[in-house]
């Protein structure tokens, strides 16, 4: 159990803010949240030429629940209808979807081909339905689609059974992915193949209605993995120029084969080296990680440089991409970086820091490339761990330009209603508040749905919940 005190515990904006200043730490926070059409949170934006209705934005989040050939079952559908009734005016692509089989992170990932397509445009029809009857309209409301390969981290048949296609060797990823030689590295000619999927999923992303397609770089996965591809020989591998190779080659083939498809980039905007459990579970770096593995990351692997993602911004100005997401590291690696959390997944290790400093880590790195870039639109991540002070630094951050929009992630699965409720001033649900127990992860790396098993009735109910005990319980004792 962490020694951290619980962001419950803090009752006053004062508490909190003491809480931040005790740890150093430089995270804005208003202690009134403003409702209603003039507040900060409430203002409209134009991105890429389309409105946006307002400053919060829906993350990523699979649920491990689609079919094995890559249909949305209800169990999707029920979470992308509650993105729908959030009230967030921004979807940042709903959940990852794979391009194509091999690429799929487990085998129940969806899988964007022509025998999935009207089931994957069923899904966003029922996410605008639910906006649509408890808005009225849909028309300032931003919907994209996540297009994935992942990489290294692909199981696309078997929840035990990793099949890497990875980006170059990596000693402390490679050891536990039982990676032994070069067979396990995606070779030149697979690139140049799944650059065409990629391009042929944002085809039919766009004939189905999607407004922009994400070309996922971040959390470990394909894109993010070319990006620290210093090692890789060949041309996706070594120089910014190589690394970046497979990116603009998806650019330039989208751009001439679609009508008008909106590009958005979804990066970890830095990365530190791999996490082990040390003495009393407690996150240690991995001995055997590379600092130079790390994208964003300083020389020692447990900082930040924003030197190359800084590049990587210019970059995707230069072709013509105003849409960007920030994350960092990966949920396989570094869960504490990049999903700050006081009780961590079952497999994982305690938190090396208070989440706070993670959370602040995330915030202030996308202050500092908004700063860089202010003519690019960014949404930022990381906000769940700040619980009943999410509005508060919420609307601190957009009044003060720090971030375009505030993405949320694990809060929506606990308390999807949020936005609505702090947009309109209604009573807070503290019942709902996501408080970081990691089910939702535990729950996916033990080959169950994911789900918030701790708060929403719904999954509280089913079976899946006494077995998450049980191997929490048994993790707990081990
Ligand atoms: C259950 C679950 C599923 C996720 N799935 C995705 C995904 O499909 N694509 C993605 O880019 N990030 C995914 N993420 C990461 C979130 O989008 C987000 O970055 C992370 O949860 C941190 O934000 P938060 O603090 O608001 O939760 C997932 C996170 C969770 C908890
Ligand atoms: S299971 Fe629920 S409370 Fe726990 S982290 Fe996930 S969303 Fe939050």
């Amino acid at each position: 159990m962490s020694t951290y005190s619980r962001i419950a515990s803090l009752k006053t904006h004062d508490a909190f803010t003491a809480r931040l200043l005790e740890l150093g730490l430089d995270l804005p926070c208003d202690a009134d949240v403003a409702s209603g059409p003039d507040s900060p949170l409430a203002d409209r934006f134009d991105v890429d030429g389309l409105t946006v209705g307002n400053r919060f934005c829906i993350l990523p989040m699979e649920g491990w629940d689609g079919t094995t050939d890559g249909k949305p079952t209800d169990l999707t559908h029920r979470r992308w209808k509650n993105f729908g009734i959030s009230g967030a005016k921004w979807m940042w692509g709903g959940e990852a979807v794979a391009v194509r089989h091999d690429g799929r992170a487990n085998p129940n990932q969806l899988l964007i081909n022509e025998n999935n397509l009207s089931s994957i445009a069923d899904l966003r029809q029922t996410l605008l339905d639910a906006h649509a009857e408890r808005f009225d309209s849909t028309d300032d409301l931003l919907v994209g689609l996540q297009l994935t390969h992942s990489g290294r981290f692909a199981r696309p048949n078997r929840k035990d059974q990793p099949e890497p296609r990875a980006a170059q060797r990596n000693p402390a990823l490679d050891r536990r992915l039982g990676i032994k030689d070069d067979s396990g590295l995606i070779t030149d000619d697979e690139l140049s193949t799944l650059v065409d999927d990629f391009i042929r999923a944002s085809v039919m992303a766009e004939k189905i209605g999607f407004q922009f397609v994400d070309v996922k770089h971040c959390h470990g996965y394909l894109g993010h993995e070319l990006l620290s591809g210093v090692d890789r020989s060949g041309k996706y591998g070594g120089s910014f120029e190589n690394r970046t190779r497979f990116l603009r080659d998806i650019v330039q083939g989208i751009r001439s084969a679609t009508r008008n498809m909106r590009i958005g980039v979804r990066v970890s905007v830095f990365d530190f080296l791999p996490y082990v459990p040390g003495d009393d579970r407690i996150g240690v770096p991995d001995a055997d990680g590379d600092p130079r593995l790390a994208f964003g990351g300083d020389e020692n692997g447990l900082g930040i440089d924003l030197s190359q993602p800084g590049q990587f911004m210019e970059l995707l100005q230069s072709l013509g991409i105003e849409m960007v997401c920030t994350t960092c590291g990966s949920p396989y690696y570094n869960p504490h970086i990049q999903r700050p959390a006081y009780f961590p997944p079952s497999d994982g290790y305690q938190p090396p820091e208070d989440p706070l400093v993670g959370v602040t880590r995330q915030i202030q790195a996308t202050a500092a490339l908004k700063r860089m870039h202010p003519s690019m639109t960014l949404v930022g991540s990381g906000y769940t761990y700040l619980q009943d002070w999410l509005p508060g630094v919420a609307q601190a951050v957009v009044r003060q330009g720090m971030v375009d929009s505030v993405g949320l992630g694990r809060m929506v699965l606990s308390y999807p209603e949020l936005p609505d409720d702090v947009l309109t001033g209604q009573a807070w649900q503290r019942k709902k508040v996501c408080r970081t127990f990691s089910d939702c992860t535990t729950a996916p790396r033990n080959g169950m749905v994911s789900g918030c098993y701790p708060l929403d009735r719904f999954y509280k109910d089913r079976p899946e919940r006494d077995q998450l005990k049980q191997i929490k319980q048994a993790s707990a004792e081990s």
